[in-house]
């Protein structure tokens, strides 16, 4: 069911290290994306394959993990992502992709998932830095990078209290994840 997978599809940031993604994999998920829905059809977005030890260090390099869990820094060795997509749009062909760049990450992200995978998406990313170490040319804008592997950690979902949304993590390594209650999102509904 959808609502399995989407239960199923957390942010994970710790990894079985040595379970390896190969190319033809991340190519399915690719194509995940490109058949799903973007803005008046035009499927700007390009994306890059990473899965080498070697450049799997230079993207890891590169991002900002957990901002709530201050006293953590990312994933240790042995539990590091396995490869990472990178998530890049053609300015050429459209400037403003926001919509387009969600959408198929949401698609890639469950498509690991069915797969046995998890990932995170990352928008905190040096991307000065990482258009360098890849040599990205600049009509492409780097717009989120997304980290793949088999999840090693344990996620709970919560009710939020107290209006606080940030997620923790509980003295045995289980990742809690605070969501509003389903009624707290409705605005307005039809009197039927
Ligand atoms: C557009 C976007 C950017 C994100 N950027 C980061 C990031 O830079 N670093 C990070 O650790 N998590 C990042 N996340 C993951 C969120 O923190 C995560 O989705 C949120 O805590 C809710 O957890 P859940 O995905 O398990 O529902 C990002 C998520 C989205 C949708």
């Amino acid at each position: 069911m959808l609502k399995d997978l989407i239960l199923k599809n957390r942010s994970y940031r710790r990894f079985f290290h040595d379970k390896d993604i190969d190319i033809k994999t991340l190519k399915e998920l690719i194509n995940l994306a490109r058949l799903t829905a973007t803005t008046a059809n035009l499927q700007s977005l390009k994306f890059m394959l990473i899965n080498n030890s070697e450049e799997n260090e230079k993207v890891f390099s590169c991002l900002k993990w957990a901002g709530y869990l201050k006293d953590w820094n990312g994933p240790e060795e042995g539990e590091k992502p396995s490869a990472y997509i990178i998530v890049l749009n053609d300015v050429e062909i459209y400037q403003n992709a926001s919509y387009d760049v969600g959408l198929a990450c949401q698609s890639i992200l469950l498509g690991a998932v069915e797969k046995g995978l998890g990932g995170c998406m990352f928008g905190s990313v040096n991307r000065d830095s990482l258009r360098e170490l890849f040599s990205v040319p600049a009509k492409y804008e780097i717009r989120l990078v997304i980290a793949l592997g088999k999840p090693k950690e344990e996620v709970e979902i919560d009710d939020v209290t107290n209006d606080d949304i940030k997620y923790w993590r509980d003295e045995n390594a289980i990742h809690h994840v605070p969501k509003r209650k389903l009624e707290d999102l409705i605005f307005y509904e039809s009197n039927s």
